[in-house]
């Protein structure tokens, strides 16, 4: 089975790369080989590739300058996916689209459910939500769209890379601690993608992250404490948990975004999820 994957250089477009299973042929590409922008490009990859499933794990991420680059992140982020999306259709092939935490607003206080009422609260968010929109207008059976959360990974830049940066250059730190989601390594990520690579009958939308909850404070603690244990820090400093309204960023942020994984990702019996700790630590081993 060919696959394609778009987005080559991104967190999950890597981790997608290292973890293909040896019966499937992967191929990878970035905006360099095709340009999801252009139907004729995408037709031209297509033709090429003979894909039996693309993958886009390419998007528009930087979340607080997409509030200024509207029309940049609804190119990639929407535009973009309802030509991949009527291309797949066309071509009868299935596409998995990731999306976002950020189509919800953060009010509830239980874990978001697939169907739950979305209501995104920045420009990243709203653009995300237009991509599935696209998915839902046009792909067929077979398609998947695959929220997530807080990825990331020993490849690309992430929170986790940030912190081990900041944490050997400063003396103390302070970390937002009213943000609670979960934190996802996107090895575990792209592993559960090729679950549903092979798998002809989908659900249209899953929900994946790593087990358990956390505050952007308690992720930067244990990203501290593990990295003492092995060895990649040679001091811990203090660290501080803040309200949000003390770190102003251009997007507002949604306050509670958990997602409900559990009656989904259980469909398929081989994904064990596992601790958003144990994943850290996993992934710090590979840093
Ligand atoms: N990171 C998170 O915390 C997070 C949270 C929730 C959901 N997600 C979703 O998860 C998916 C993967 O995220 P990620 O963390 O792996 O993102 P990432 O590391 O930022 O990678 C995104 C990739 O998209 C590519 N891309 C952007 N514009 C493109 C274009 N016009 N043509 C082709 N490629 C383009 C980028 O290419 P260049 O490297 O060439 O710029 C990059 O390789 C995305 O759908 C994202 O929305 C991420």
């Amino acid at each position: 089975m060919n696959v394609l994957i778009i987005g080559k250089n991104g967190q999950v477009a890597w981790e997608l790369q290292q973890t293909c299973p040896s019966h499937i042929t992967a191929y990878a590409y970035g905006r360099n080989e095709i340009n999801i922008t252009d139907t004729q490009s995408i037709e031209q990859v297509i033709t090429k590739l003979n894909p039996a499933v693309i993958i886009n794990a390419s998007a528009y991420t930087a979340v607080d300058k997409a509030e200024s680059e509207q029309e940049e992140a609804y190119l990639i982020n929407a535009t973009a996916v309802e030509l991949l999306a009527k291309a797949a259709t066309k071509h009868g092939l299935r596409l998995l689209h990731i999306s976002t935490d950020f189509v919800f607003d953060g009010t509830k206080n239980t874990p978001y459910k697939v169907n739950d009422k979305t209501n995104p609260v920045n420009v990243y968010g709203a653009s995300k939500l237009a991509g599935e929109q696209a998915i839902k207008a046009y792909c067929t059976v077979g398609s998947a769209i695959v929220r997530t959360s807080w990825v990331y990974s020993s490849h690309g830049n992430n929170f986790v890379k940030t912190m081990l940066r900041l944490m050997a250059e400063k003396e103390q730190l302070s970390v937002v601690s009213d943000q609670i989601g979960c934190p996802t390594h996107a090895k575990g990520l792209a592993e559960f993608l090729w679950q549903l690579a092979e798998q002809e009958t989908l659900d249209p939308i899953y929900h994946y992250s790593d087990l358990g909850v956390a505050s952007w404070y308690d992720f930067a603690v244990a990203i501290q404490e593990i990295a003492y244990e092995q060895a990649k820090l040679t001091k811990k400093i203090p660290v501080k948990p803040i309200p949000s309204r003390d770190y102003p960023t251009p997007a507002v942020r949604p306050k509670y975004n958990v997602m409900d994984k559990a009656c989904k990702v259980n469909t398929l019996p081989e994904q064990n999820l596992i601790h958003w700790r144990e994943q850290l630590r996993n992934m710090m081993l590979a840093l």
